[in-house]
């Protein structure tokens, strides 16, 4: 009996204890005493590690509020805290539109640093371009990415950012490298046809963010990493689990964005750090055991100087700097360029359509534009011949296509938030003040959504938008800024475009589509990339042949 009273006895007996009990609830034998002591031990660690967290919460609200100039007004006005966020995470991207439309530039108070919030495009000019230097990836973006995305282009600063841009930049201007990607682009446009031409026969839908992720996948690996993955047929499981577990990690390493506990969970490796580094460790195998096979395969060409991938060309500047190109280093730039080329696409891809369903006009658009530009070679029935009469000639005159996919990325960008590190004390073009440190946000999403940026239409789809006479022209890219803007403007922009446009004329051509479920709400996760949440449900029907 003892421990249990000597417990009872040194509690101070204030209000309420859990064990006082009536006498006859009281244990009697030995065996119920065992229990008592475990409950009352247990108690005693839950009331610990209560009082313990609550300490925690209020050393992390203070250090919230404290030394933020919170009221001054030559910082931007203050809109919540990073808290704020935590709560709204499901639907993060139109509460933040929300705050924005209070005002263009705005701070949310964080533990860590302070966060400012800017749709200006002058201010978006000032830190992508203009200030350049002064504004980096920083190092809480990097703490927070760096177990994904490594040191890979996404991430870094300074002279890795200049080495990997220098060399993907020179790759990239290849007429080898734009050819090979048509080629590509083209071959997996027919795949995808054939796909849908089997999955339309079920009437109850399939999800085509699914199969354009499985075949954007396809494209990358083939163009950046010269290796047939054919995921999109299905026959490979293990991409198919690569695939997936990237999708997790992309999804779970965003949320450490909102939560102020994440480098403890890290820590301790529990709740979802525990899932992402199980995640984490299953793409790095994945990877690893496609370096090595790379690198067999360019050992036994050695000869051959016609290296048409981009992971070739770094293999071989880490012959030359072994070094700091070790294998580490380029499995960060394979799933950084992997994200950049399918992601990005693929989600764009899918709104499109998205939105095609919804705009059937638009849809019928398109396949007059189609069959204006392709002339002749629009009767073809045969997928595989179909997709070679899509030359770049082809690509070029198609405007009206063009602008509904920019106006796609306007209101859909696929990077949908990005942000910078002030490196020193600034001013911004809009007379808001900055301090060292402090990260500064921009989103794509909500620029898309302001009347003063865009005018009073700003929210509906009108691809016209982009078009004078019919032909496409371009917007300021500080105010479309989908596809980034200064120095690090997207490299793959035209890479992504033509992909794109293949990809669409051939399935607009083939298929009528529709969604599977008009009831179904339509909605995105929030990630690094503009995921459509689980997936997005369409029915497509094939056109007879003409
Ligand atoms: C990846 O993360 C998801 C979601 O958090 C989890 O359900 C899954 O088990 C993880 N996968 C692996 C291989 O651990």
């Amino acid at each position: 009996m003892g421990k249990v009273k000597s417990v009872l006895r040194h509690e101070p007996r204030q209000g309420y204890h859990p064990l006082d009990l009536p006498p006859r609830y009281l244990p009697s034998s030995s065996h119920a005493e065992m229990d008592m002591d475990i409950v009352s031990a247990m108690l005693y660690y839950m009331a610990l590690v209560a009082v313990a967290l609550s300490i925690a919460f209020g050393l992390l609200l203070l250090k919230t509020f404290t030394g933020e100039s919170l009221w001054s007004s030559k910082y931007p006005p203050v809109r919540g805290t990073v808290i704020d966020q935590l709560v709204r995470f499901n639907r993060l991207h139109d509460y933040m539109t929300g705050l924005t439309r209070r005002s263009m530039t705005f701070r949310l108070l964080a533990p860590d640093q302070s966060d400012i919030y800017t749709a200006d495009p002058s201010n978006v000019e000032h830190i992508l371009k203009t200030d350049f230097d002064k504004y980096t990836k920083g190092k809480y973006n990097m703490d927070v990415m760096k177990d994904l995305f490594g040191e890979g282009i996404f991430v870094v600063d300074g002279e890795k950012w200049k080495k990997q841009r220098k060399v993907a930049s020179f790759e990239f201007a290849t007429r080898v490298l734009r050819d090979f990607s048509c080629c590509v682009f083209r071959k997996n446009a027919a795949k995808l046809v054939k796909v849908l031409e089997e999955s339309s026969a079920a009437s109850e839908g399939f999800d085509m963010q699914d199969i354009l992720m499985r075949c954007t996948l396809d494209s990358i690996f083939k163009v950046g990493f010269g290796v047939e993955l054919n995921c999109l047929e299905g026959s490979s499981k293990e991409g198919r689990a690569f695939m997936k577990a990237f999708d997790e990690a992309n999804a779970l390493i965003y949320w450490r964005f909102v939560d102020p506990f994440w480098k403890l969970k890290r820590l301790l490796k529990i709740s979802s750090e525990a899932r992402l580094r199980n995640n984490i460790t299953l793409i790095d195998n994945f990877v690893h055991r496609l370096l090595r096979t790379k690198r067999n395969q360019l050992s036994g060409l050695r000869e051959h100087n016609d290296k048409e991938d981009i992971l070739s060309r770094f293999l071989l500047e880490s012959e030359k700097d072994p070094q700091n190109m070790h294998d580490k280093y380029l499995k960060d730039i394979i799933l950084n360029f992997m994200t950049a080329g399918k992601d990005t696409t693929a989600n764009t891809l899918s709104w499109f359509l998205y939105i095609l369903c919804k705009h059937p006009l638009v849809q019928q658009n398109i396949v007059e534009e189609i069959k204006e530009v392709m002339g002749d070679q629009a009767t073809e029935a045969n997928p595989d011949c179909f997709v070679e009469s899509i030359t770049d000639p082809v690509l070029d005159r198609m405007h009206y296509l063009h602008a509904t996919l920019t106006e796609t990325l306007r209101l859909y960008p696929a990077v949908p938030a990005d942000g910078r590190c002030a490196e020193t004390d600034d001013v911004l073009p809009d007379g808001f003040h900055v301090k060292k440190g402090t990260g500064l946000y921009y989103s794509a999403y909500s620029m898309g959504r302001m009347h003063n940026i865009w005018g009073e239409d700003a929210e509906d789809f009108k691809p016209e938008r982009w078009l004078k006479d019919g032909i496409f022209q371009n917007d300021s890219p500080f105010k479309f800024v989908a596809f980034n803007a200064g120095p690090r403007i997207c490299l793959g922009k035209d890479f992504a475009y033509r992909q794109m446009k293949i990809v669409s004329i051939a399935l607009l051509y083939f298929f009528h589509f529709k969604l599977a479920n008009e009831a179904r709400p339509v909605t995105y996760k929030v990630m690094f990339t503009l995921h459509i949440d689980n997936g997005l449900y369409l029915r497509a029907v094939r056109k007879l042949a003409t």
